[in-house]
C-alpha cells in the first residue's frame, strides 16, 4: 500500500471510530441569519398538519421508572388527578387520585398486591376491590407511561393503544427521559419544535451548521441537517427528521450520521383542564440513543452517568425552548383578546 492510501485508510478508520468532527463554531457575526427561511405560515402549516392527527384520547403522564412496584404515584392531567400503580403482574393500573373514603391524594401510597392502600385509614383499592378503582386505560411502552382519559380529545375515536414512533431496539439503546411543566398549551410545544431554524440561534451550546432539506421536506416532515456541538471546536453532524405521530408529540429521528436510529420524542401533556386559562402543560422528552460503537456498548454499563448526562443536555435545552413556547401562547392569548 502507499503511503497516501495508507494515510487516507487511517484517516478512514479515524472517522469510523470517532464521530467528531472538527467544527469550529460560527462567530454570532458571521451566523447566518434564518428568519427568511423560518416562514411564520410555514410552521403554522406543519402545526395544522399535526393538529390533525388523532391521540386516540392518550396523555404522556410520565417515565415507567417513576411508577415502582411497591409504590402510586399521582399525576394531574387535564385538572384531573390521577393515581398510577401497578399491578402483580407488574402491569399499569390507573384511577382517580382521591381516596374515596374521605379524600385524601393517593400519591406515595403502598401497593400490596396490585392494590393501593390509602395512607389515612388503608383503604384498599385496586382492579378488584369495591369500589374498582382501575378506572382508566393505562400503558407503559418501556419507556412512558400513558393514560387515556375520556375528556382527553372528545373528537378522536379512543384507540386500544397510543400511537408509538418507531424505536431503536431496547437491548442496543439506552433511554433517559426529561419532564417540565410550562405555562403554555401542548400546540405551543410542538410548534416550537416545527421551527428547527430556531436551534443554531437559540441554542449554539448545543447545534450547529444547521440546514433544512427543504426539497426533501413537507408539511409533514421536516428534513435537515444539523452538527451538535461538543465544544468550540468540534461538532458530530448528522441527519435528522421530524414527525408528528400524533398531535401532542414530536419526534426527532437520526437518520445518518453517529447514533443513526436514535429518536427524541417531546411529548406535550395537558395539566389543566381544557378551556383553562392560563394553560400548563408538561413537556415529557424521551430519548432513546443507539450506537453501534464499541465505547457505546461500554457507555451502556455505566447507563446511570450516561442517562442522567443525557438529562442535563435535555433539561439546558428545554429552559430555552419552554421560554420559547411560553412566549408563543402569551402572543396567542394577546391576539385572541
Ligand atoms: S381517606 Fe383513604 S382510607 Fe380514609
Ligand atoms: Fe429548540
Amino acid at each position: 500500500m502507499t503511503a497516501p492510501a495508507l494515510t487516507e485508510r487511517v484517516r478512514e478508520e479515524l472517522r469510523r471510530r470517532i464521530p467528531l468532527t472538527w467544527l469550529p463554531q460560527p462567530a454570532p457575526a458571521h451566523l447566518r441569519g434564518t428568519w427568511r427561511e423560518a416562514r411564520p405560515g410555514r410552521i403554522e402549516d406543519s402545526l395544522a398538519a399535526a393538529l390533525d392527527r388523532p391521540t386516540g384520547g392518550w396523555q404522556v403522564a410520565g417515565a415507567s421508572a417513576d411508577v415502582p412496584a411497591d409504590r402510586s404515584l399521582v399525576r394531574t392531567l387535564l385538572g384531573r388527578e390521577i393515581v398510577l400503580w401497578r399491578d402483580t403482574d407488574g402491569s399499569l393500573l390507573a384511577g382517580p387520585g382521591s381516596c374515596p373514603h374521605l379524600g385524601a391524594l393517593l400519591d406515595r401510597c403502598d401497593v400490596v398486591g396490585g392494590q393501593v392502600l390509602c395512607r389515612w385509614h388503608g383503604m384498599p383499592l385496586g382492579r378488584h376491590t369495591t369500589p374498582q378503582w382501575a378506572r382508566w386505560e393505562a400503558h407503559d411502552d418501556g419507556v412512558l407511561i400513558w393514560v387515556r382519559l375520556p375528556e382527553s380529545a372528545p373528537e378522536d375515536a379512543p384507540t386500544e393503544r397510543p400511537v408509538l414512533p418507531v424505536r431503536p431496539d431496547p437491548s442496543a439503546s439506552i433511554a433517559a427521559v426529561v419532564a417540565m411543566p410550562a405555562t403554555c398549551e401542548p400546540r405551543d410545544i410542538i410548534a416550537n419544535r416545527l421551527d428547527p431554524w430556531h436551534g443554531a440561534w437559540l441554542h449554539p451550546y448545543a447545534f450547529s451548521h444547521l440546514a433544512v432539506d427543504e426539497e426533501a421536506s413537507s408539511n409533514d416532515r421536516l428534513v435537515l441537517d444539523v452538527a451538535f456541538r461538543l465544544g468550540s471546536r468540534v461538532g458530530v453532524p448528522v441527519r435528522a427528521d421530524f414527525t408528528t405521530p400524533d398531535r401532542q408529540s414530536i419526534v426527532m429521528t437520526i437518520l445518518e450520521g453517529e447514533g443513526a436510529g436514535s429518536v427524541v420524542e417531546t411529548h406535550a401533556s395537558a395539566l389543566t383542564a381544557p378551556g383553562a386559562h392560563p394553560a400548563r402543560t408538561m413537556m415529557t422528552e424521551a430519548t432513546i440513543a443507539t450506537s453501534p460503537r464499541v465505547g457505546f456498548q461500554l457507555a451502556r454499563h455505566l447507563s446511570r452517568v450516561v442517562t442522567a448526562g443525557m438529562r442535563a443536555t435535555a433539561r439546558q435545552l428545554w429552559v430555552d425552548d419552554l421560554a420559547y413556547a411560553e412566549r408563543t401562547y402569551t402572543l396567542r392569548r394577546r391576539a385572541d383578546g
